[in-house]
């Protein structure tokens, strides 16, 4: 359970630069999945995704289709709305960097660092990916490139820059880390983060001069705000926005491994130097590769939501994801992967099951009034304690043992070889069994566990029929 009885949840704001792949979807999907376990339990939820919209990557996509910056990012922040809107993703509010409140919240939290003497002007000299909106240092470099973007995205930069005395609070945030009351979620990201502390750190550069497409630092409009530094602040600024600012600390932000420094230590820093609560938990998912290899546009290998909803539905997406989850560490997926799994545990497993269960039992009466999901939860804890861990793919394999079982109890007791109260009573405990296995992966697959407790529900069962189409 949660203090307080409300779970903020957040998604990284992803770039609108271009459209989601399977690792944004990923994210999104697991922390919706989580969001919705919550809210079964009677929680108050605020989950929220949205997308980041200024900085140099974006501006130079605009440009490269003939777009002005804030016509581009208004059409690609759409896109992203619309593929989670057809993933059944429940976020309780979808945050735009480019919005007025986030402005605003921002140009206040730049003038209270820059009150407490936390910013200083300097001379930057060194390193910048744009494909990171990252500074670099030597050692991040491959002969001189960023191993994860093109050459061209590395220049070398000399200019006055703000900075942020990230420096003078990265004692109390390895402490904070390494106590736990900062939990870095799992073990193997947390030590990342304390071995990293334990290297030579400089100040953070947090503006830009000249740079048009971005916030302006409130007391020297030549320069404009880095773009991660407020980025990260939509996470403080969408309860304001919304007008419930009780909401923040955040009980959880889930990102990829790529931007944990940012989350866990730079994020951390700024609260500290703002003197505002801190996030509980950082949750840090590992990476999804495809056959084998890193995930590329120049691979070709990219996988987007819409291949996936096309061939598996959008829960058989939802569910295959949560299956797949790189949790500590990446996961290896490909279509013949999710092929096997999708037929394996949705057509021929829960799916074939309901569609037994409820034809066997047409006509019966199994339950009457809602089904009491609190009480499912609560009954199986262990499940419970993964969802709250964030262990999903082992929720998936739980839950697929539980399918197992029935079927067992099933073919053991036969019941279609038995008649009247006998026959009923094996098919009333089979589809009350059903019934609590659909509760508890509702929040994976909220369409199809939908139907089957509308089937079961009521006064007399009816057949759900196919649920999972074989492929
Ligand atoms: N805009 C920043 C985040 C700012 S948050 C204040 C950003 N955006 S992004 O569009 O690049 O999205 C990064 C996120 O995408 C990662 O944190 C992760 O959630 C997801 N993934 C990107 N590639 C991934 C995989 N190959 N596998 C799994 N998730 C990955 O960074």
């Amino acid at each position: 359970m949660t203090a307080n009885n409300k779970f903020y949840i957040s998604t990284p704001i992803y770039y609108a630069n271009d459209v989601p792949h399977i690792g944004h979807t990923g994210t999104t999907v697991f922390a919706d999945i989580v969001g919705r376990y919550y809210r079964l339990k009677g929680v108050e939820v605020f989950s929220l995704t949205g997308t980041d919209e200024h900085g140099e990557k974006v501006a130079e996509s605009a440009n490269k289709n003939g777009k002005e910056p804030q016509e581009f990012v208004d059409e690609l922040s759409e896109k992203w709305k619309q593929y989670w809107s057809e993933l059944n993703i429940s976020n309780d509010y979808f945050i735009r960097t480019t919005s007025e409140g986030h402005i605003k919240v921002v140009n206040g939290l730049l003038a209270k660092l820059y009150e407490k003497d936390a910013i200083y002007k300097d001379e930057y000299e060194g390193i910048y990916c744009v494909g990171c909106e990252e500074f670099k240092a030597e050692k991040d470099l491959v002969d001189g490139k960023c191993p994860e973007h093109r050459p061209d995205q590395i220049q070398k930069r000399k200019e006055e820059n703000y900075f942020f005395k990230i420096t003078d609070y990265l004692p109390k945030v390895k402490e904070l880390i390494k106590s736990g009351e900062l939990a870095v979620e799992p073990e193997n990201k947390k030590a990342e983060m304390l071995a990293r502390l334990d290297e030579n750190i400089h100040d953070l550069s947090i503006s830009r001069p000249n740079v048009p497409w971005g916030i302006p630092i409130p007391w020297d409009k030549t320069h404009t705000t880095y773009v991660w530094f407020e980025a990260l602040m939509n996470y403080y600024s969408a309860p304001q926005i919304v007008n419930k600012p009780e909401l923040w600390p955040a009980d959880v932000h889930f990102l990829g491994k790529g931007i944990n420094w940012f989350h866990s230590v730079v994020w951390p820093a700024m609260l500290l130097a703002l003197e505002l609560p801190l996030p509980k938990r950082v949750f840090v998912h590992a990476y999804y590769n495809v056959e084998g290899q890193k995930m590329g546009k120049s691979l070709g290998n990219v996988i987007s939501p819409q291949n996936l909803i096309d061939r598996y539905g959008v829960d058989g997406t939802r569910y295959l994801l949560a299956a797949s989850m790189p949790y500590s560490n990446d996961s290896d997926v490909s279509f013949g992967w999710f092929d096997k799994k999708y037929n394996a545990d949705l057509a021929n497993g829960i799916g074939n099951l309901a569609a037994r269960i409820s034809k066997l039992a047409e006509g019966q009466s199994i339950i009457e009034g809602d089904a009491d999901f609190t009480a499912v939860f609560d009954k199986h804890d262990e499940i419970s304690k993964l969802y709250e861990d964030f262990k999903l793919h082992e929720v998936v394999g739980k839950i697929n043992k539980l399918v197992g079982s029935i079927n067992e109890y099933l073919n053991a007791n036969e019941p279609w070889k038995k008649t009247g109260e006998e026959r009923e009573s094996v098919v009333k405990k089979a589809a009350l069994d059903l019934l609590e296995i659909v509760v508890l992966i509702s929040p994976i697959i909220p369409d199809a566990s939908d139907k089957v407790i509308r089937a079961l529900n009521g006064d007399v069962v009816e057949p759900v029929g196919v649920l999972f189409n074989k492929i």
